[in-house]
């Protein structure tokens, strides 16, 4: 099983993100890791350079050329990325705006819906999405959720689950005391599991679990 990650943060392997992400890949086993930190990857021109003049090949020449053969054939794609602004890291977003030379320009019906076909050498497997966020509630993670639950719609691919760290500078400063440890275990857990099949909701619900209450949470982040 190929395993492609993709992790978005500024903050790279030194982030929160990185936390949980780290522990599920080894649940994984065998994946390439790449940090788009480390990445020249520049905004998409909207051309449709792709679709009309060079189908399936970007006029710009960058590290997306190399990062696009990855995801292609990859058989899970690990989107990792800090909820920012109530979405995706910006970083992650422009490498997936420049997924689209994977696309066909013809549209298709796909269950009943308008989509661009996928170019034929291009994999149709899953996607997990991996997140931290600063604030206590796991609801803040809703809209980045229907966002790449629709991105997985029409790259083809099957949303395969979130693993999702609310409160993720809380897991830090609990780790430092030796404590937390059962979410990392989760996270594992989990990568475990998606080599198996699938992740169960149990798994998933002890990388999110409640590491304080909403009002310490407050407390904390305001000392
Ligand atoms: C620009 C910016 C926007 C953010 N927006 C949100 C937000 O909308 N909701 C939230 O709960 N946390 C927000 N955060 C906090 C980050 O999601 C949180 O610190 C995350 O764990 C950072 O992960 P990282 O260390 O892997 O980059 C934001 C942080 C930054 C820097």
């Amino acid at each position: 099983m190929q395993v492609l990650a993709i992790n978005g943060s500024p903050r790279g392997s030194g982030g929160v993100t990185a936390l949980i992400l780290k522990p599920f890949l080894e649940g994984l086993g065998s994946v390439e890791l790449i940090h788009t930190k480390d990445l020249d990857i520049r905004p998409c021109q909207g051309e449709f350079h792709c679709w009309f003049k060079k189908p399936g090949e970007c006029f710009q020449d960058d590290d997306m050329r190399a990062v696009l053969e990855k995801i292609a054939t990859a058989d899970v794609l690990v989107l990792a990325t800090p909820l920012y602004v109530d979405g995706m890291s910006g970083p992650l977003k422009n490498l997936l705006d420049r997924m689209i030379p994977l696309l066909e320009p013809e549209f298709e019906l796909r269950g009943g819906h308008c989509r661009h076909a996928l170019r034929e050498n291009v994999k149709r497997g899953r996607l997990v999405l991996v997140s931290s966020c600063g604030f206590h509630e796991l609801d803040n993670f809703d809209p980045l959720l229907v966002h790449v639950r629709a991105a997985c719609e029409n790259l083809g691919r099957e949303f395969a689950g979130a693993l999702l760290r609310p409160h993720g500078w809380v897991l830090r400063h609990l780790l430092k005391q030796g404590e937390g440890q059962d979410v990392l275990d989760a996270a594992r857990r989990a990568g475990r599991e998606l080599v198996e099949g699938d992740m169960s909701a149990e798994t998933l619900a002890g990388v999110s679990r409640e590491l304080v209450t909403l009002e310490e949470c407050v407390r904390m982040q305001n000392e």
